[in-house]
């Protein structure tokens, strides 16, 4: 380590002798930095924070400028152009980033490393003549390390990428023990990574992953922002129960963390919880959904979107449930079940065709080694329209398969995965289906009775796999019948005055929809976990990490 800490040290002293030349009046300057401070400035783009108020004349000398923030240049930039590198041939760079492998020869040792920007790893050729090869010789260069490696592109002497880095010099920042780093060359279960969710992202499967999950939340964000929707957040802490399904996690300062006791929850005289001591005043719950808020905002301005975490405490231990998963939540004005649907389709189309576009290595990654045929199946999406059919046109498709259900069809049934899944891969040959019009009993309150009384305008759309991506309707514009619903299902009308008041004061015919995010880059990963698509899954028995 001396060797890498000198030359972190002459690199630092450099940048310190500038900025001491610069401003030579400054009375702390010559205050000499230690050599972790130094450190720190040489190996992060970190700031200070600025002060907004007026300097005063005595403060005005002190302190130093904050440094211009640059882009990092990042391995996916150099090797993921169409000549994979080459216009880079001859230029000297910095490469940051975790070791994958290193491999020592007798005359020259290869560093492969990888800094998360993409799949490919910048190869490192170094000889025993560069500064920091005492960094090999100490076995400091490992699995899981992480290095700083200053070089030289050159052409590849190997037939697996075009460049390499000549390397000048070779800086460990961090060392990894390599008979506790749990990450090696051999291949281990997606279970196991699991239990190590804090390292996982440096394996290529959950990198490629959070790759095209960030690419599918700029792609949402894109798609409705071009299309004239404004973002809402709706809240997180929420007094109603969206779904009534009655779902929810309690949010109470009743039980504190450092006092558990039963006895000191404040009760009433009847011996119930008494919540007007609680922080609220009343019952509070992490939302199952920002829909009902967002109505509130589309009968304003129009189209809005949210797009936010949201949990549900269902006891659902499957690979497409999670207690605490992401939503999409799209509310339009003026608009009916059809505008829905193609409201739906259109964003559905758009995300995907931007990851096929945009994460062309990551792609070709999941559909070699995840799903084979993904990018065809996803192109097929982009490109075929999708099947609409109401639910009783459904039920009867099913009853006509004559396959054996373990849950038996017939009108009024909710749809069950087997169900779902019968229809898009075998009915329709993998591609997406909606489902409209079902029975309002298996529906959610606010949705638009039909005028055959019996159904209601929802729509849910379903794909191979994953089963529902996305349920939604036309919600209920007459406060008459809204109203009457209500009562119907016994839920307090107290609680949604608010809700009503929509219907009240400029009510608008409006539909929108939820898609499950996790759902969403499963869909387009091929991942067959809904645990594996979300950094740190919370699912029935575990919040780690
Ligand atoms: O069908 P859901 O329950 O609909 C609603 O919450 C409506 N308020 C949406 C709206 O109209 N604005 O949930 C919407 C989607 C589902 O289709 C599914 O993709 C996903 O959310 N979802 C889950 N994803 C992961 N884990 C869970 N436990 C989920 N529950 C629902
Ligand atoms: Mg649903």
């Amino acid at each position: 380590m001396a060797g890498a800490a000198a030359a972190v040290s002459r690199r630092a002293a450099t940048l310190l002798l500038s900025s001491r030349c610069r401003r030579p009046t400054n009375p702390i300057s010559p205050l000499i930095p230690t050599v972790r401070a130094m450190n720190r400035r040489f190996l992060c783009s970190s700031s200070v924070s600025a002060s907004t108020a007026e300097p005063t004349e005595a403060a005005g000398q002190l302190g130093d400028t904050v440094k211009e923030f640059r882009k990092r240049l990042r391995i996916e930039e150099l090797k993921g152009g169409p000549d994979e590198g080459l216009s880079w041939v001859g230029k000297g760079l910095t490469v940051r980033g975790w070791v994958r492998t290193c491999r020592v020869q007798s005359s020259v040792t290869f560093i492969e490393v990888n800094d998360g920007s993409c799949l490919s790893n910048m190869q490192c050729v170094m000889t025993s003549d560069v500064e920091g090869y005492d960094q090999i010789e100490s076995g400091a260069v490992t699995t899981g390390a992480s290095v700083l490696i200053d070089g030289t592109v050159v052409p590849s002497q190997g037939a697996k990428q075009k460049i390499e880095l000549k390397v000048t010099q070779l800086v460990v920042i961090g060392r990894s023990d390599p008979t506790s780093y749990p990450i090696q060359k051999k291949r281990v279960t997606r279970e196991f990574l699991r239990s190590i969710a804090h390292l996982r992202p440096r394996t290529n499967t959950f990198s490629a992953v959070t790759r095209v999950r960030n690419a599918l939340a700029y792609a949402t964000h894109k798609f409705f922002q071009e299309n004239g929707f404004v973002w809402v957040s709706s809240p997180i802490i929420t007094a109603s129960d969206c779904e009534g399904a009655g779902e929810q996690f309690c949010v109470t300062t009743m039980i504190q963390n450092d006092n558990f006791t039963v006895s000191k929850i404040p009760a009433t005289k009847d011996g119930k919880i008494d919540w007007s001591q609680d922080f609220f005043g009343k019952p509070a719950f992490l939302t199952v959904s920002g829909q009902l808020n967002g109505e509130t905002y589309a009968c304003a301005l129009s189209d809005i979107y949210t797009f936010g975490p949201t949990f549900r405490a269902e006891n659902s231990n499957t690979s497409r449930h999670l207690a605490e998963f992401w939503m999409i939540e799209p509310e339009l004005a003026f608009a009916d079940l059809n505008d829905d649907m193609a409201c739906a389709t259109a964003y559905l189309q758009y995300v995907v065709k931007y990851v096929l576009e945009n994460c062309k290595e990551d792609m070709e990654f999941f559909n070699t080694w995840i799903e084979k045929g993904i990018i065809n199946r996803l192109n097929d999406v982009v490109e075929k329209s999708f099947v609409q059919l109401s639910y009783s046109d459904a039920i009867d498709l099913l009853i006509k398969s004559k396959k054996k259900f373990e849950f038996p069809v017939k009108w009024g049934l909710d749809l069950q995965s087997e169900h779902e899944r019968y229809i898009t891969e075998q009915a329709f040959g993998g591609s997406p289906v909606i489902i409209r019009d079902y029975p309002k009993e298996i529906k959610a309150f606010y949705m638009r009775q039909n005028d055959d009384a019996k159904t209601v305008a929802a729509m849910d759309l379903l794909v191979p796999r994953v089963g529902e991506l996305i349920g939604g309707s036309q919600r209920e514009e007459r406060l008459d019948y809204l109203e009457a619903r209500l009562e119907e299902l016994n839920l307090n009308k107290e609680i949604y005055w608010w809700y009503l008041d929509l219907r009240r004061f400029g009510s608008v015919p409006h539909a929108g929809f939820g898609l499950g995010f996790e759902r969403l880059v499963q869909f387009a990963t091929g991942i067959d976990n809904i645990r594996d698509v979300i950094p740190f899954p919370r699912t029935p028995g575990s919040a780690d990490f």
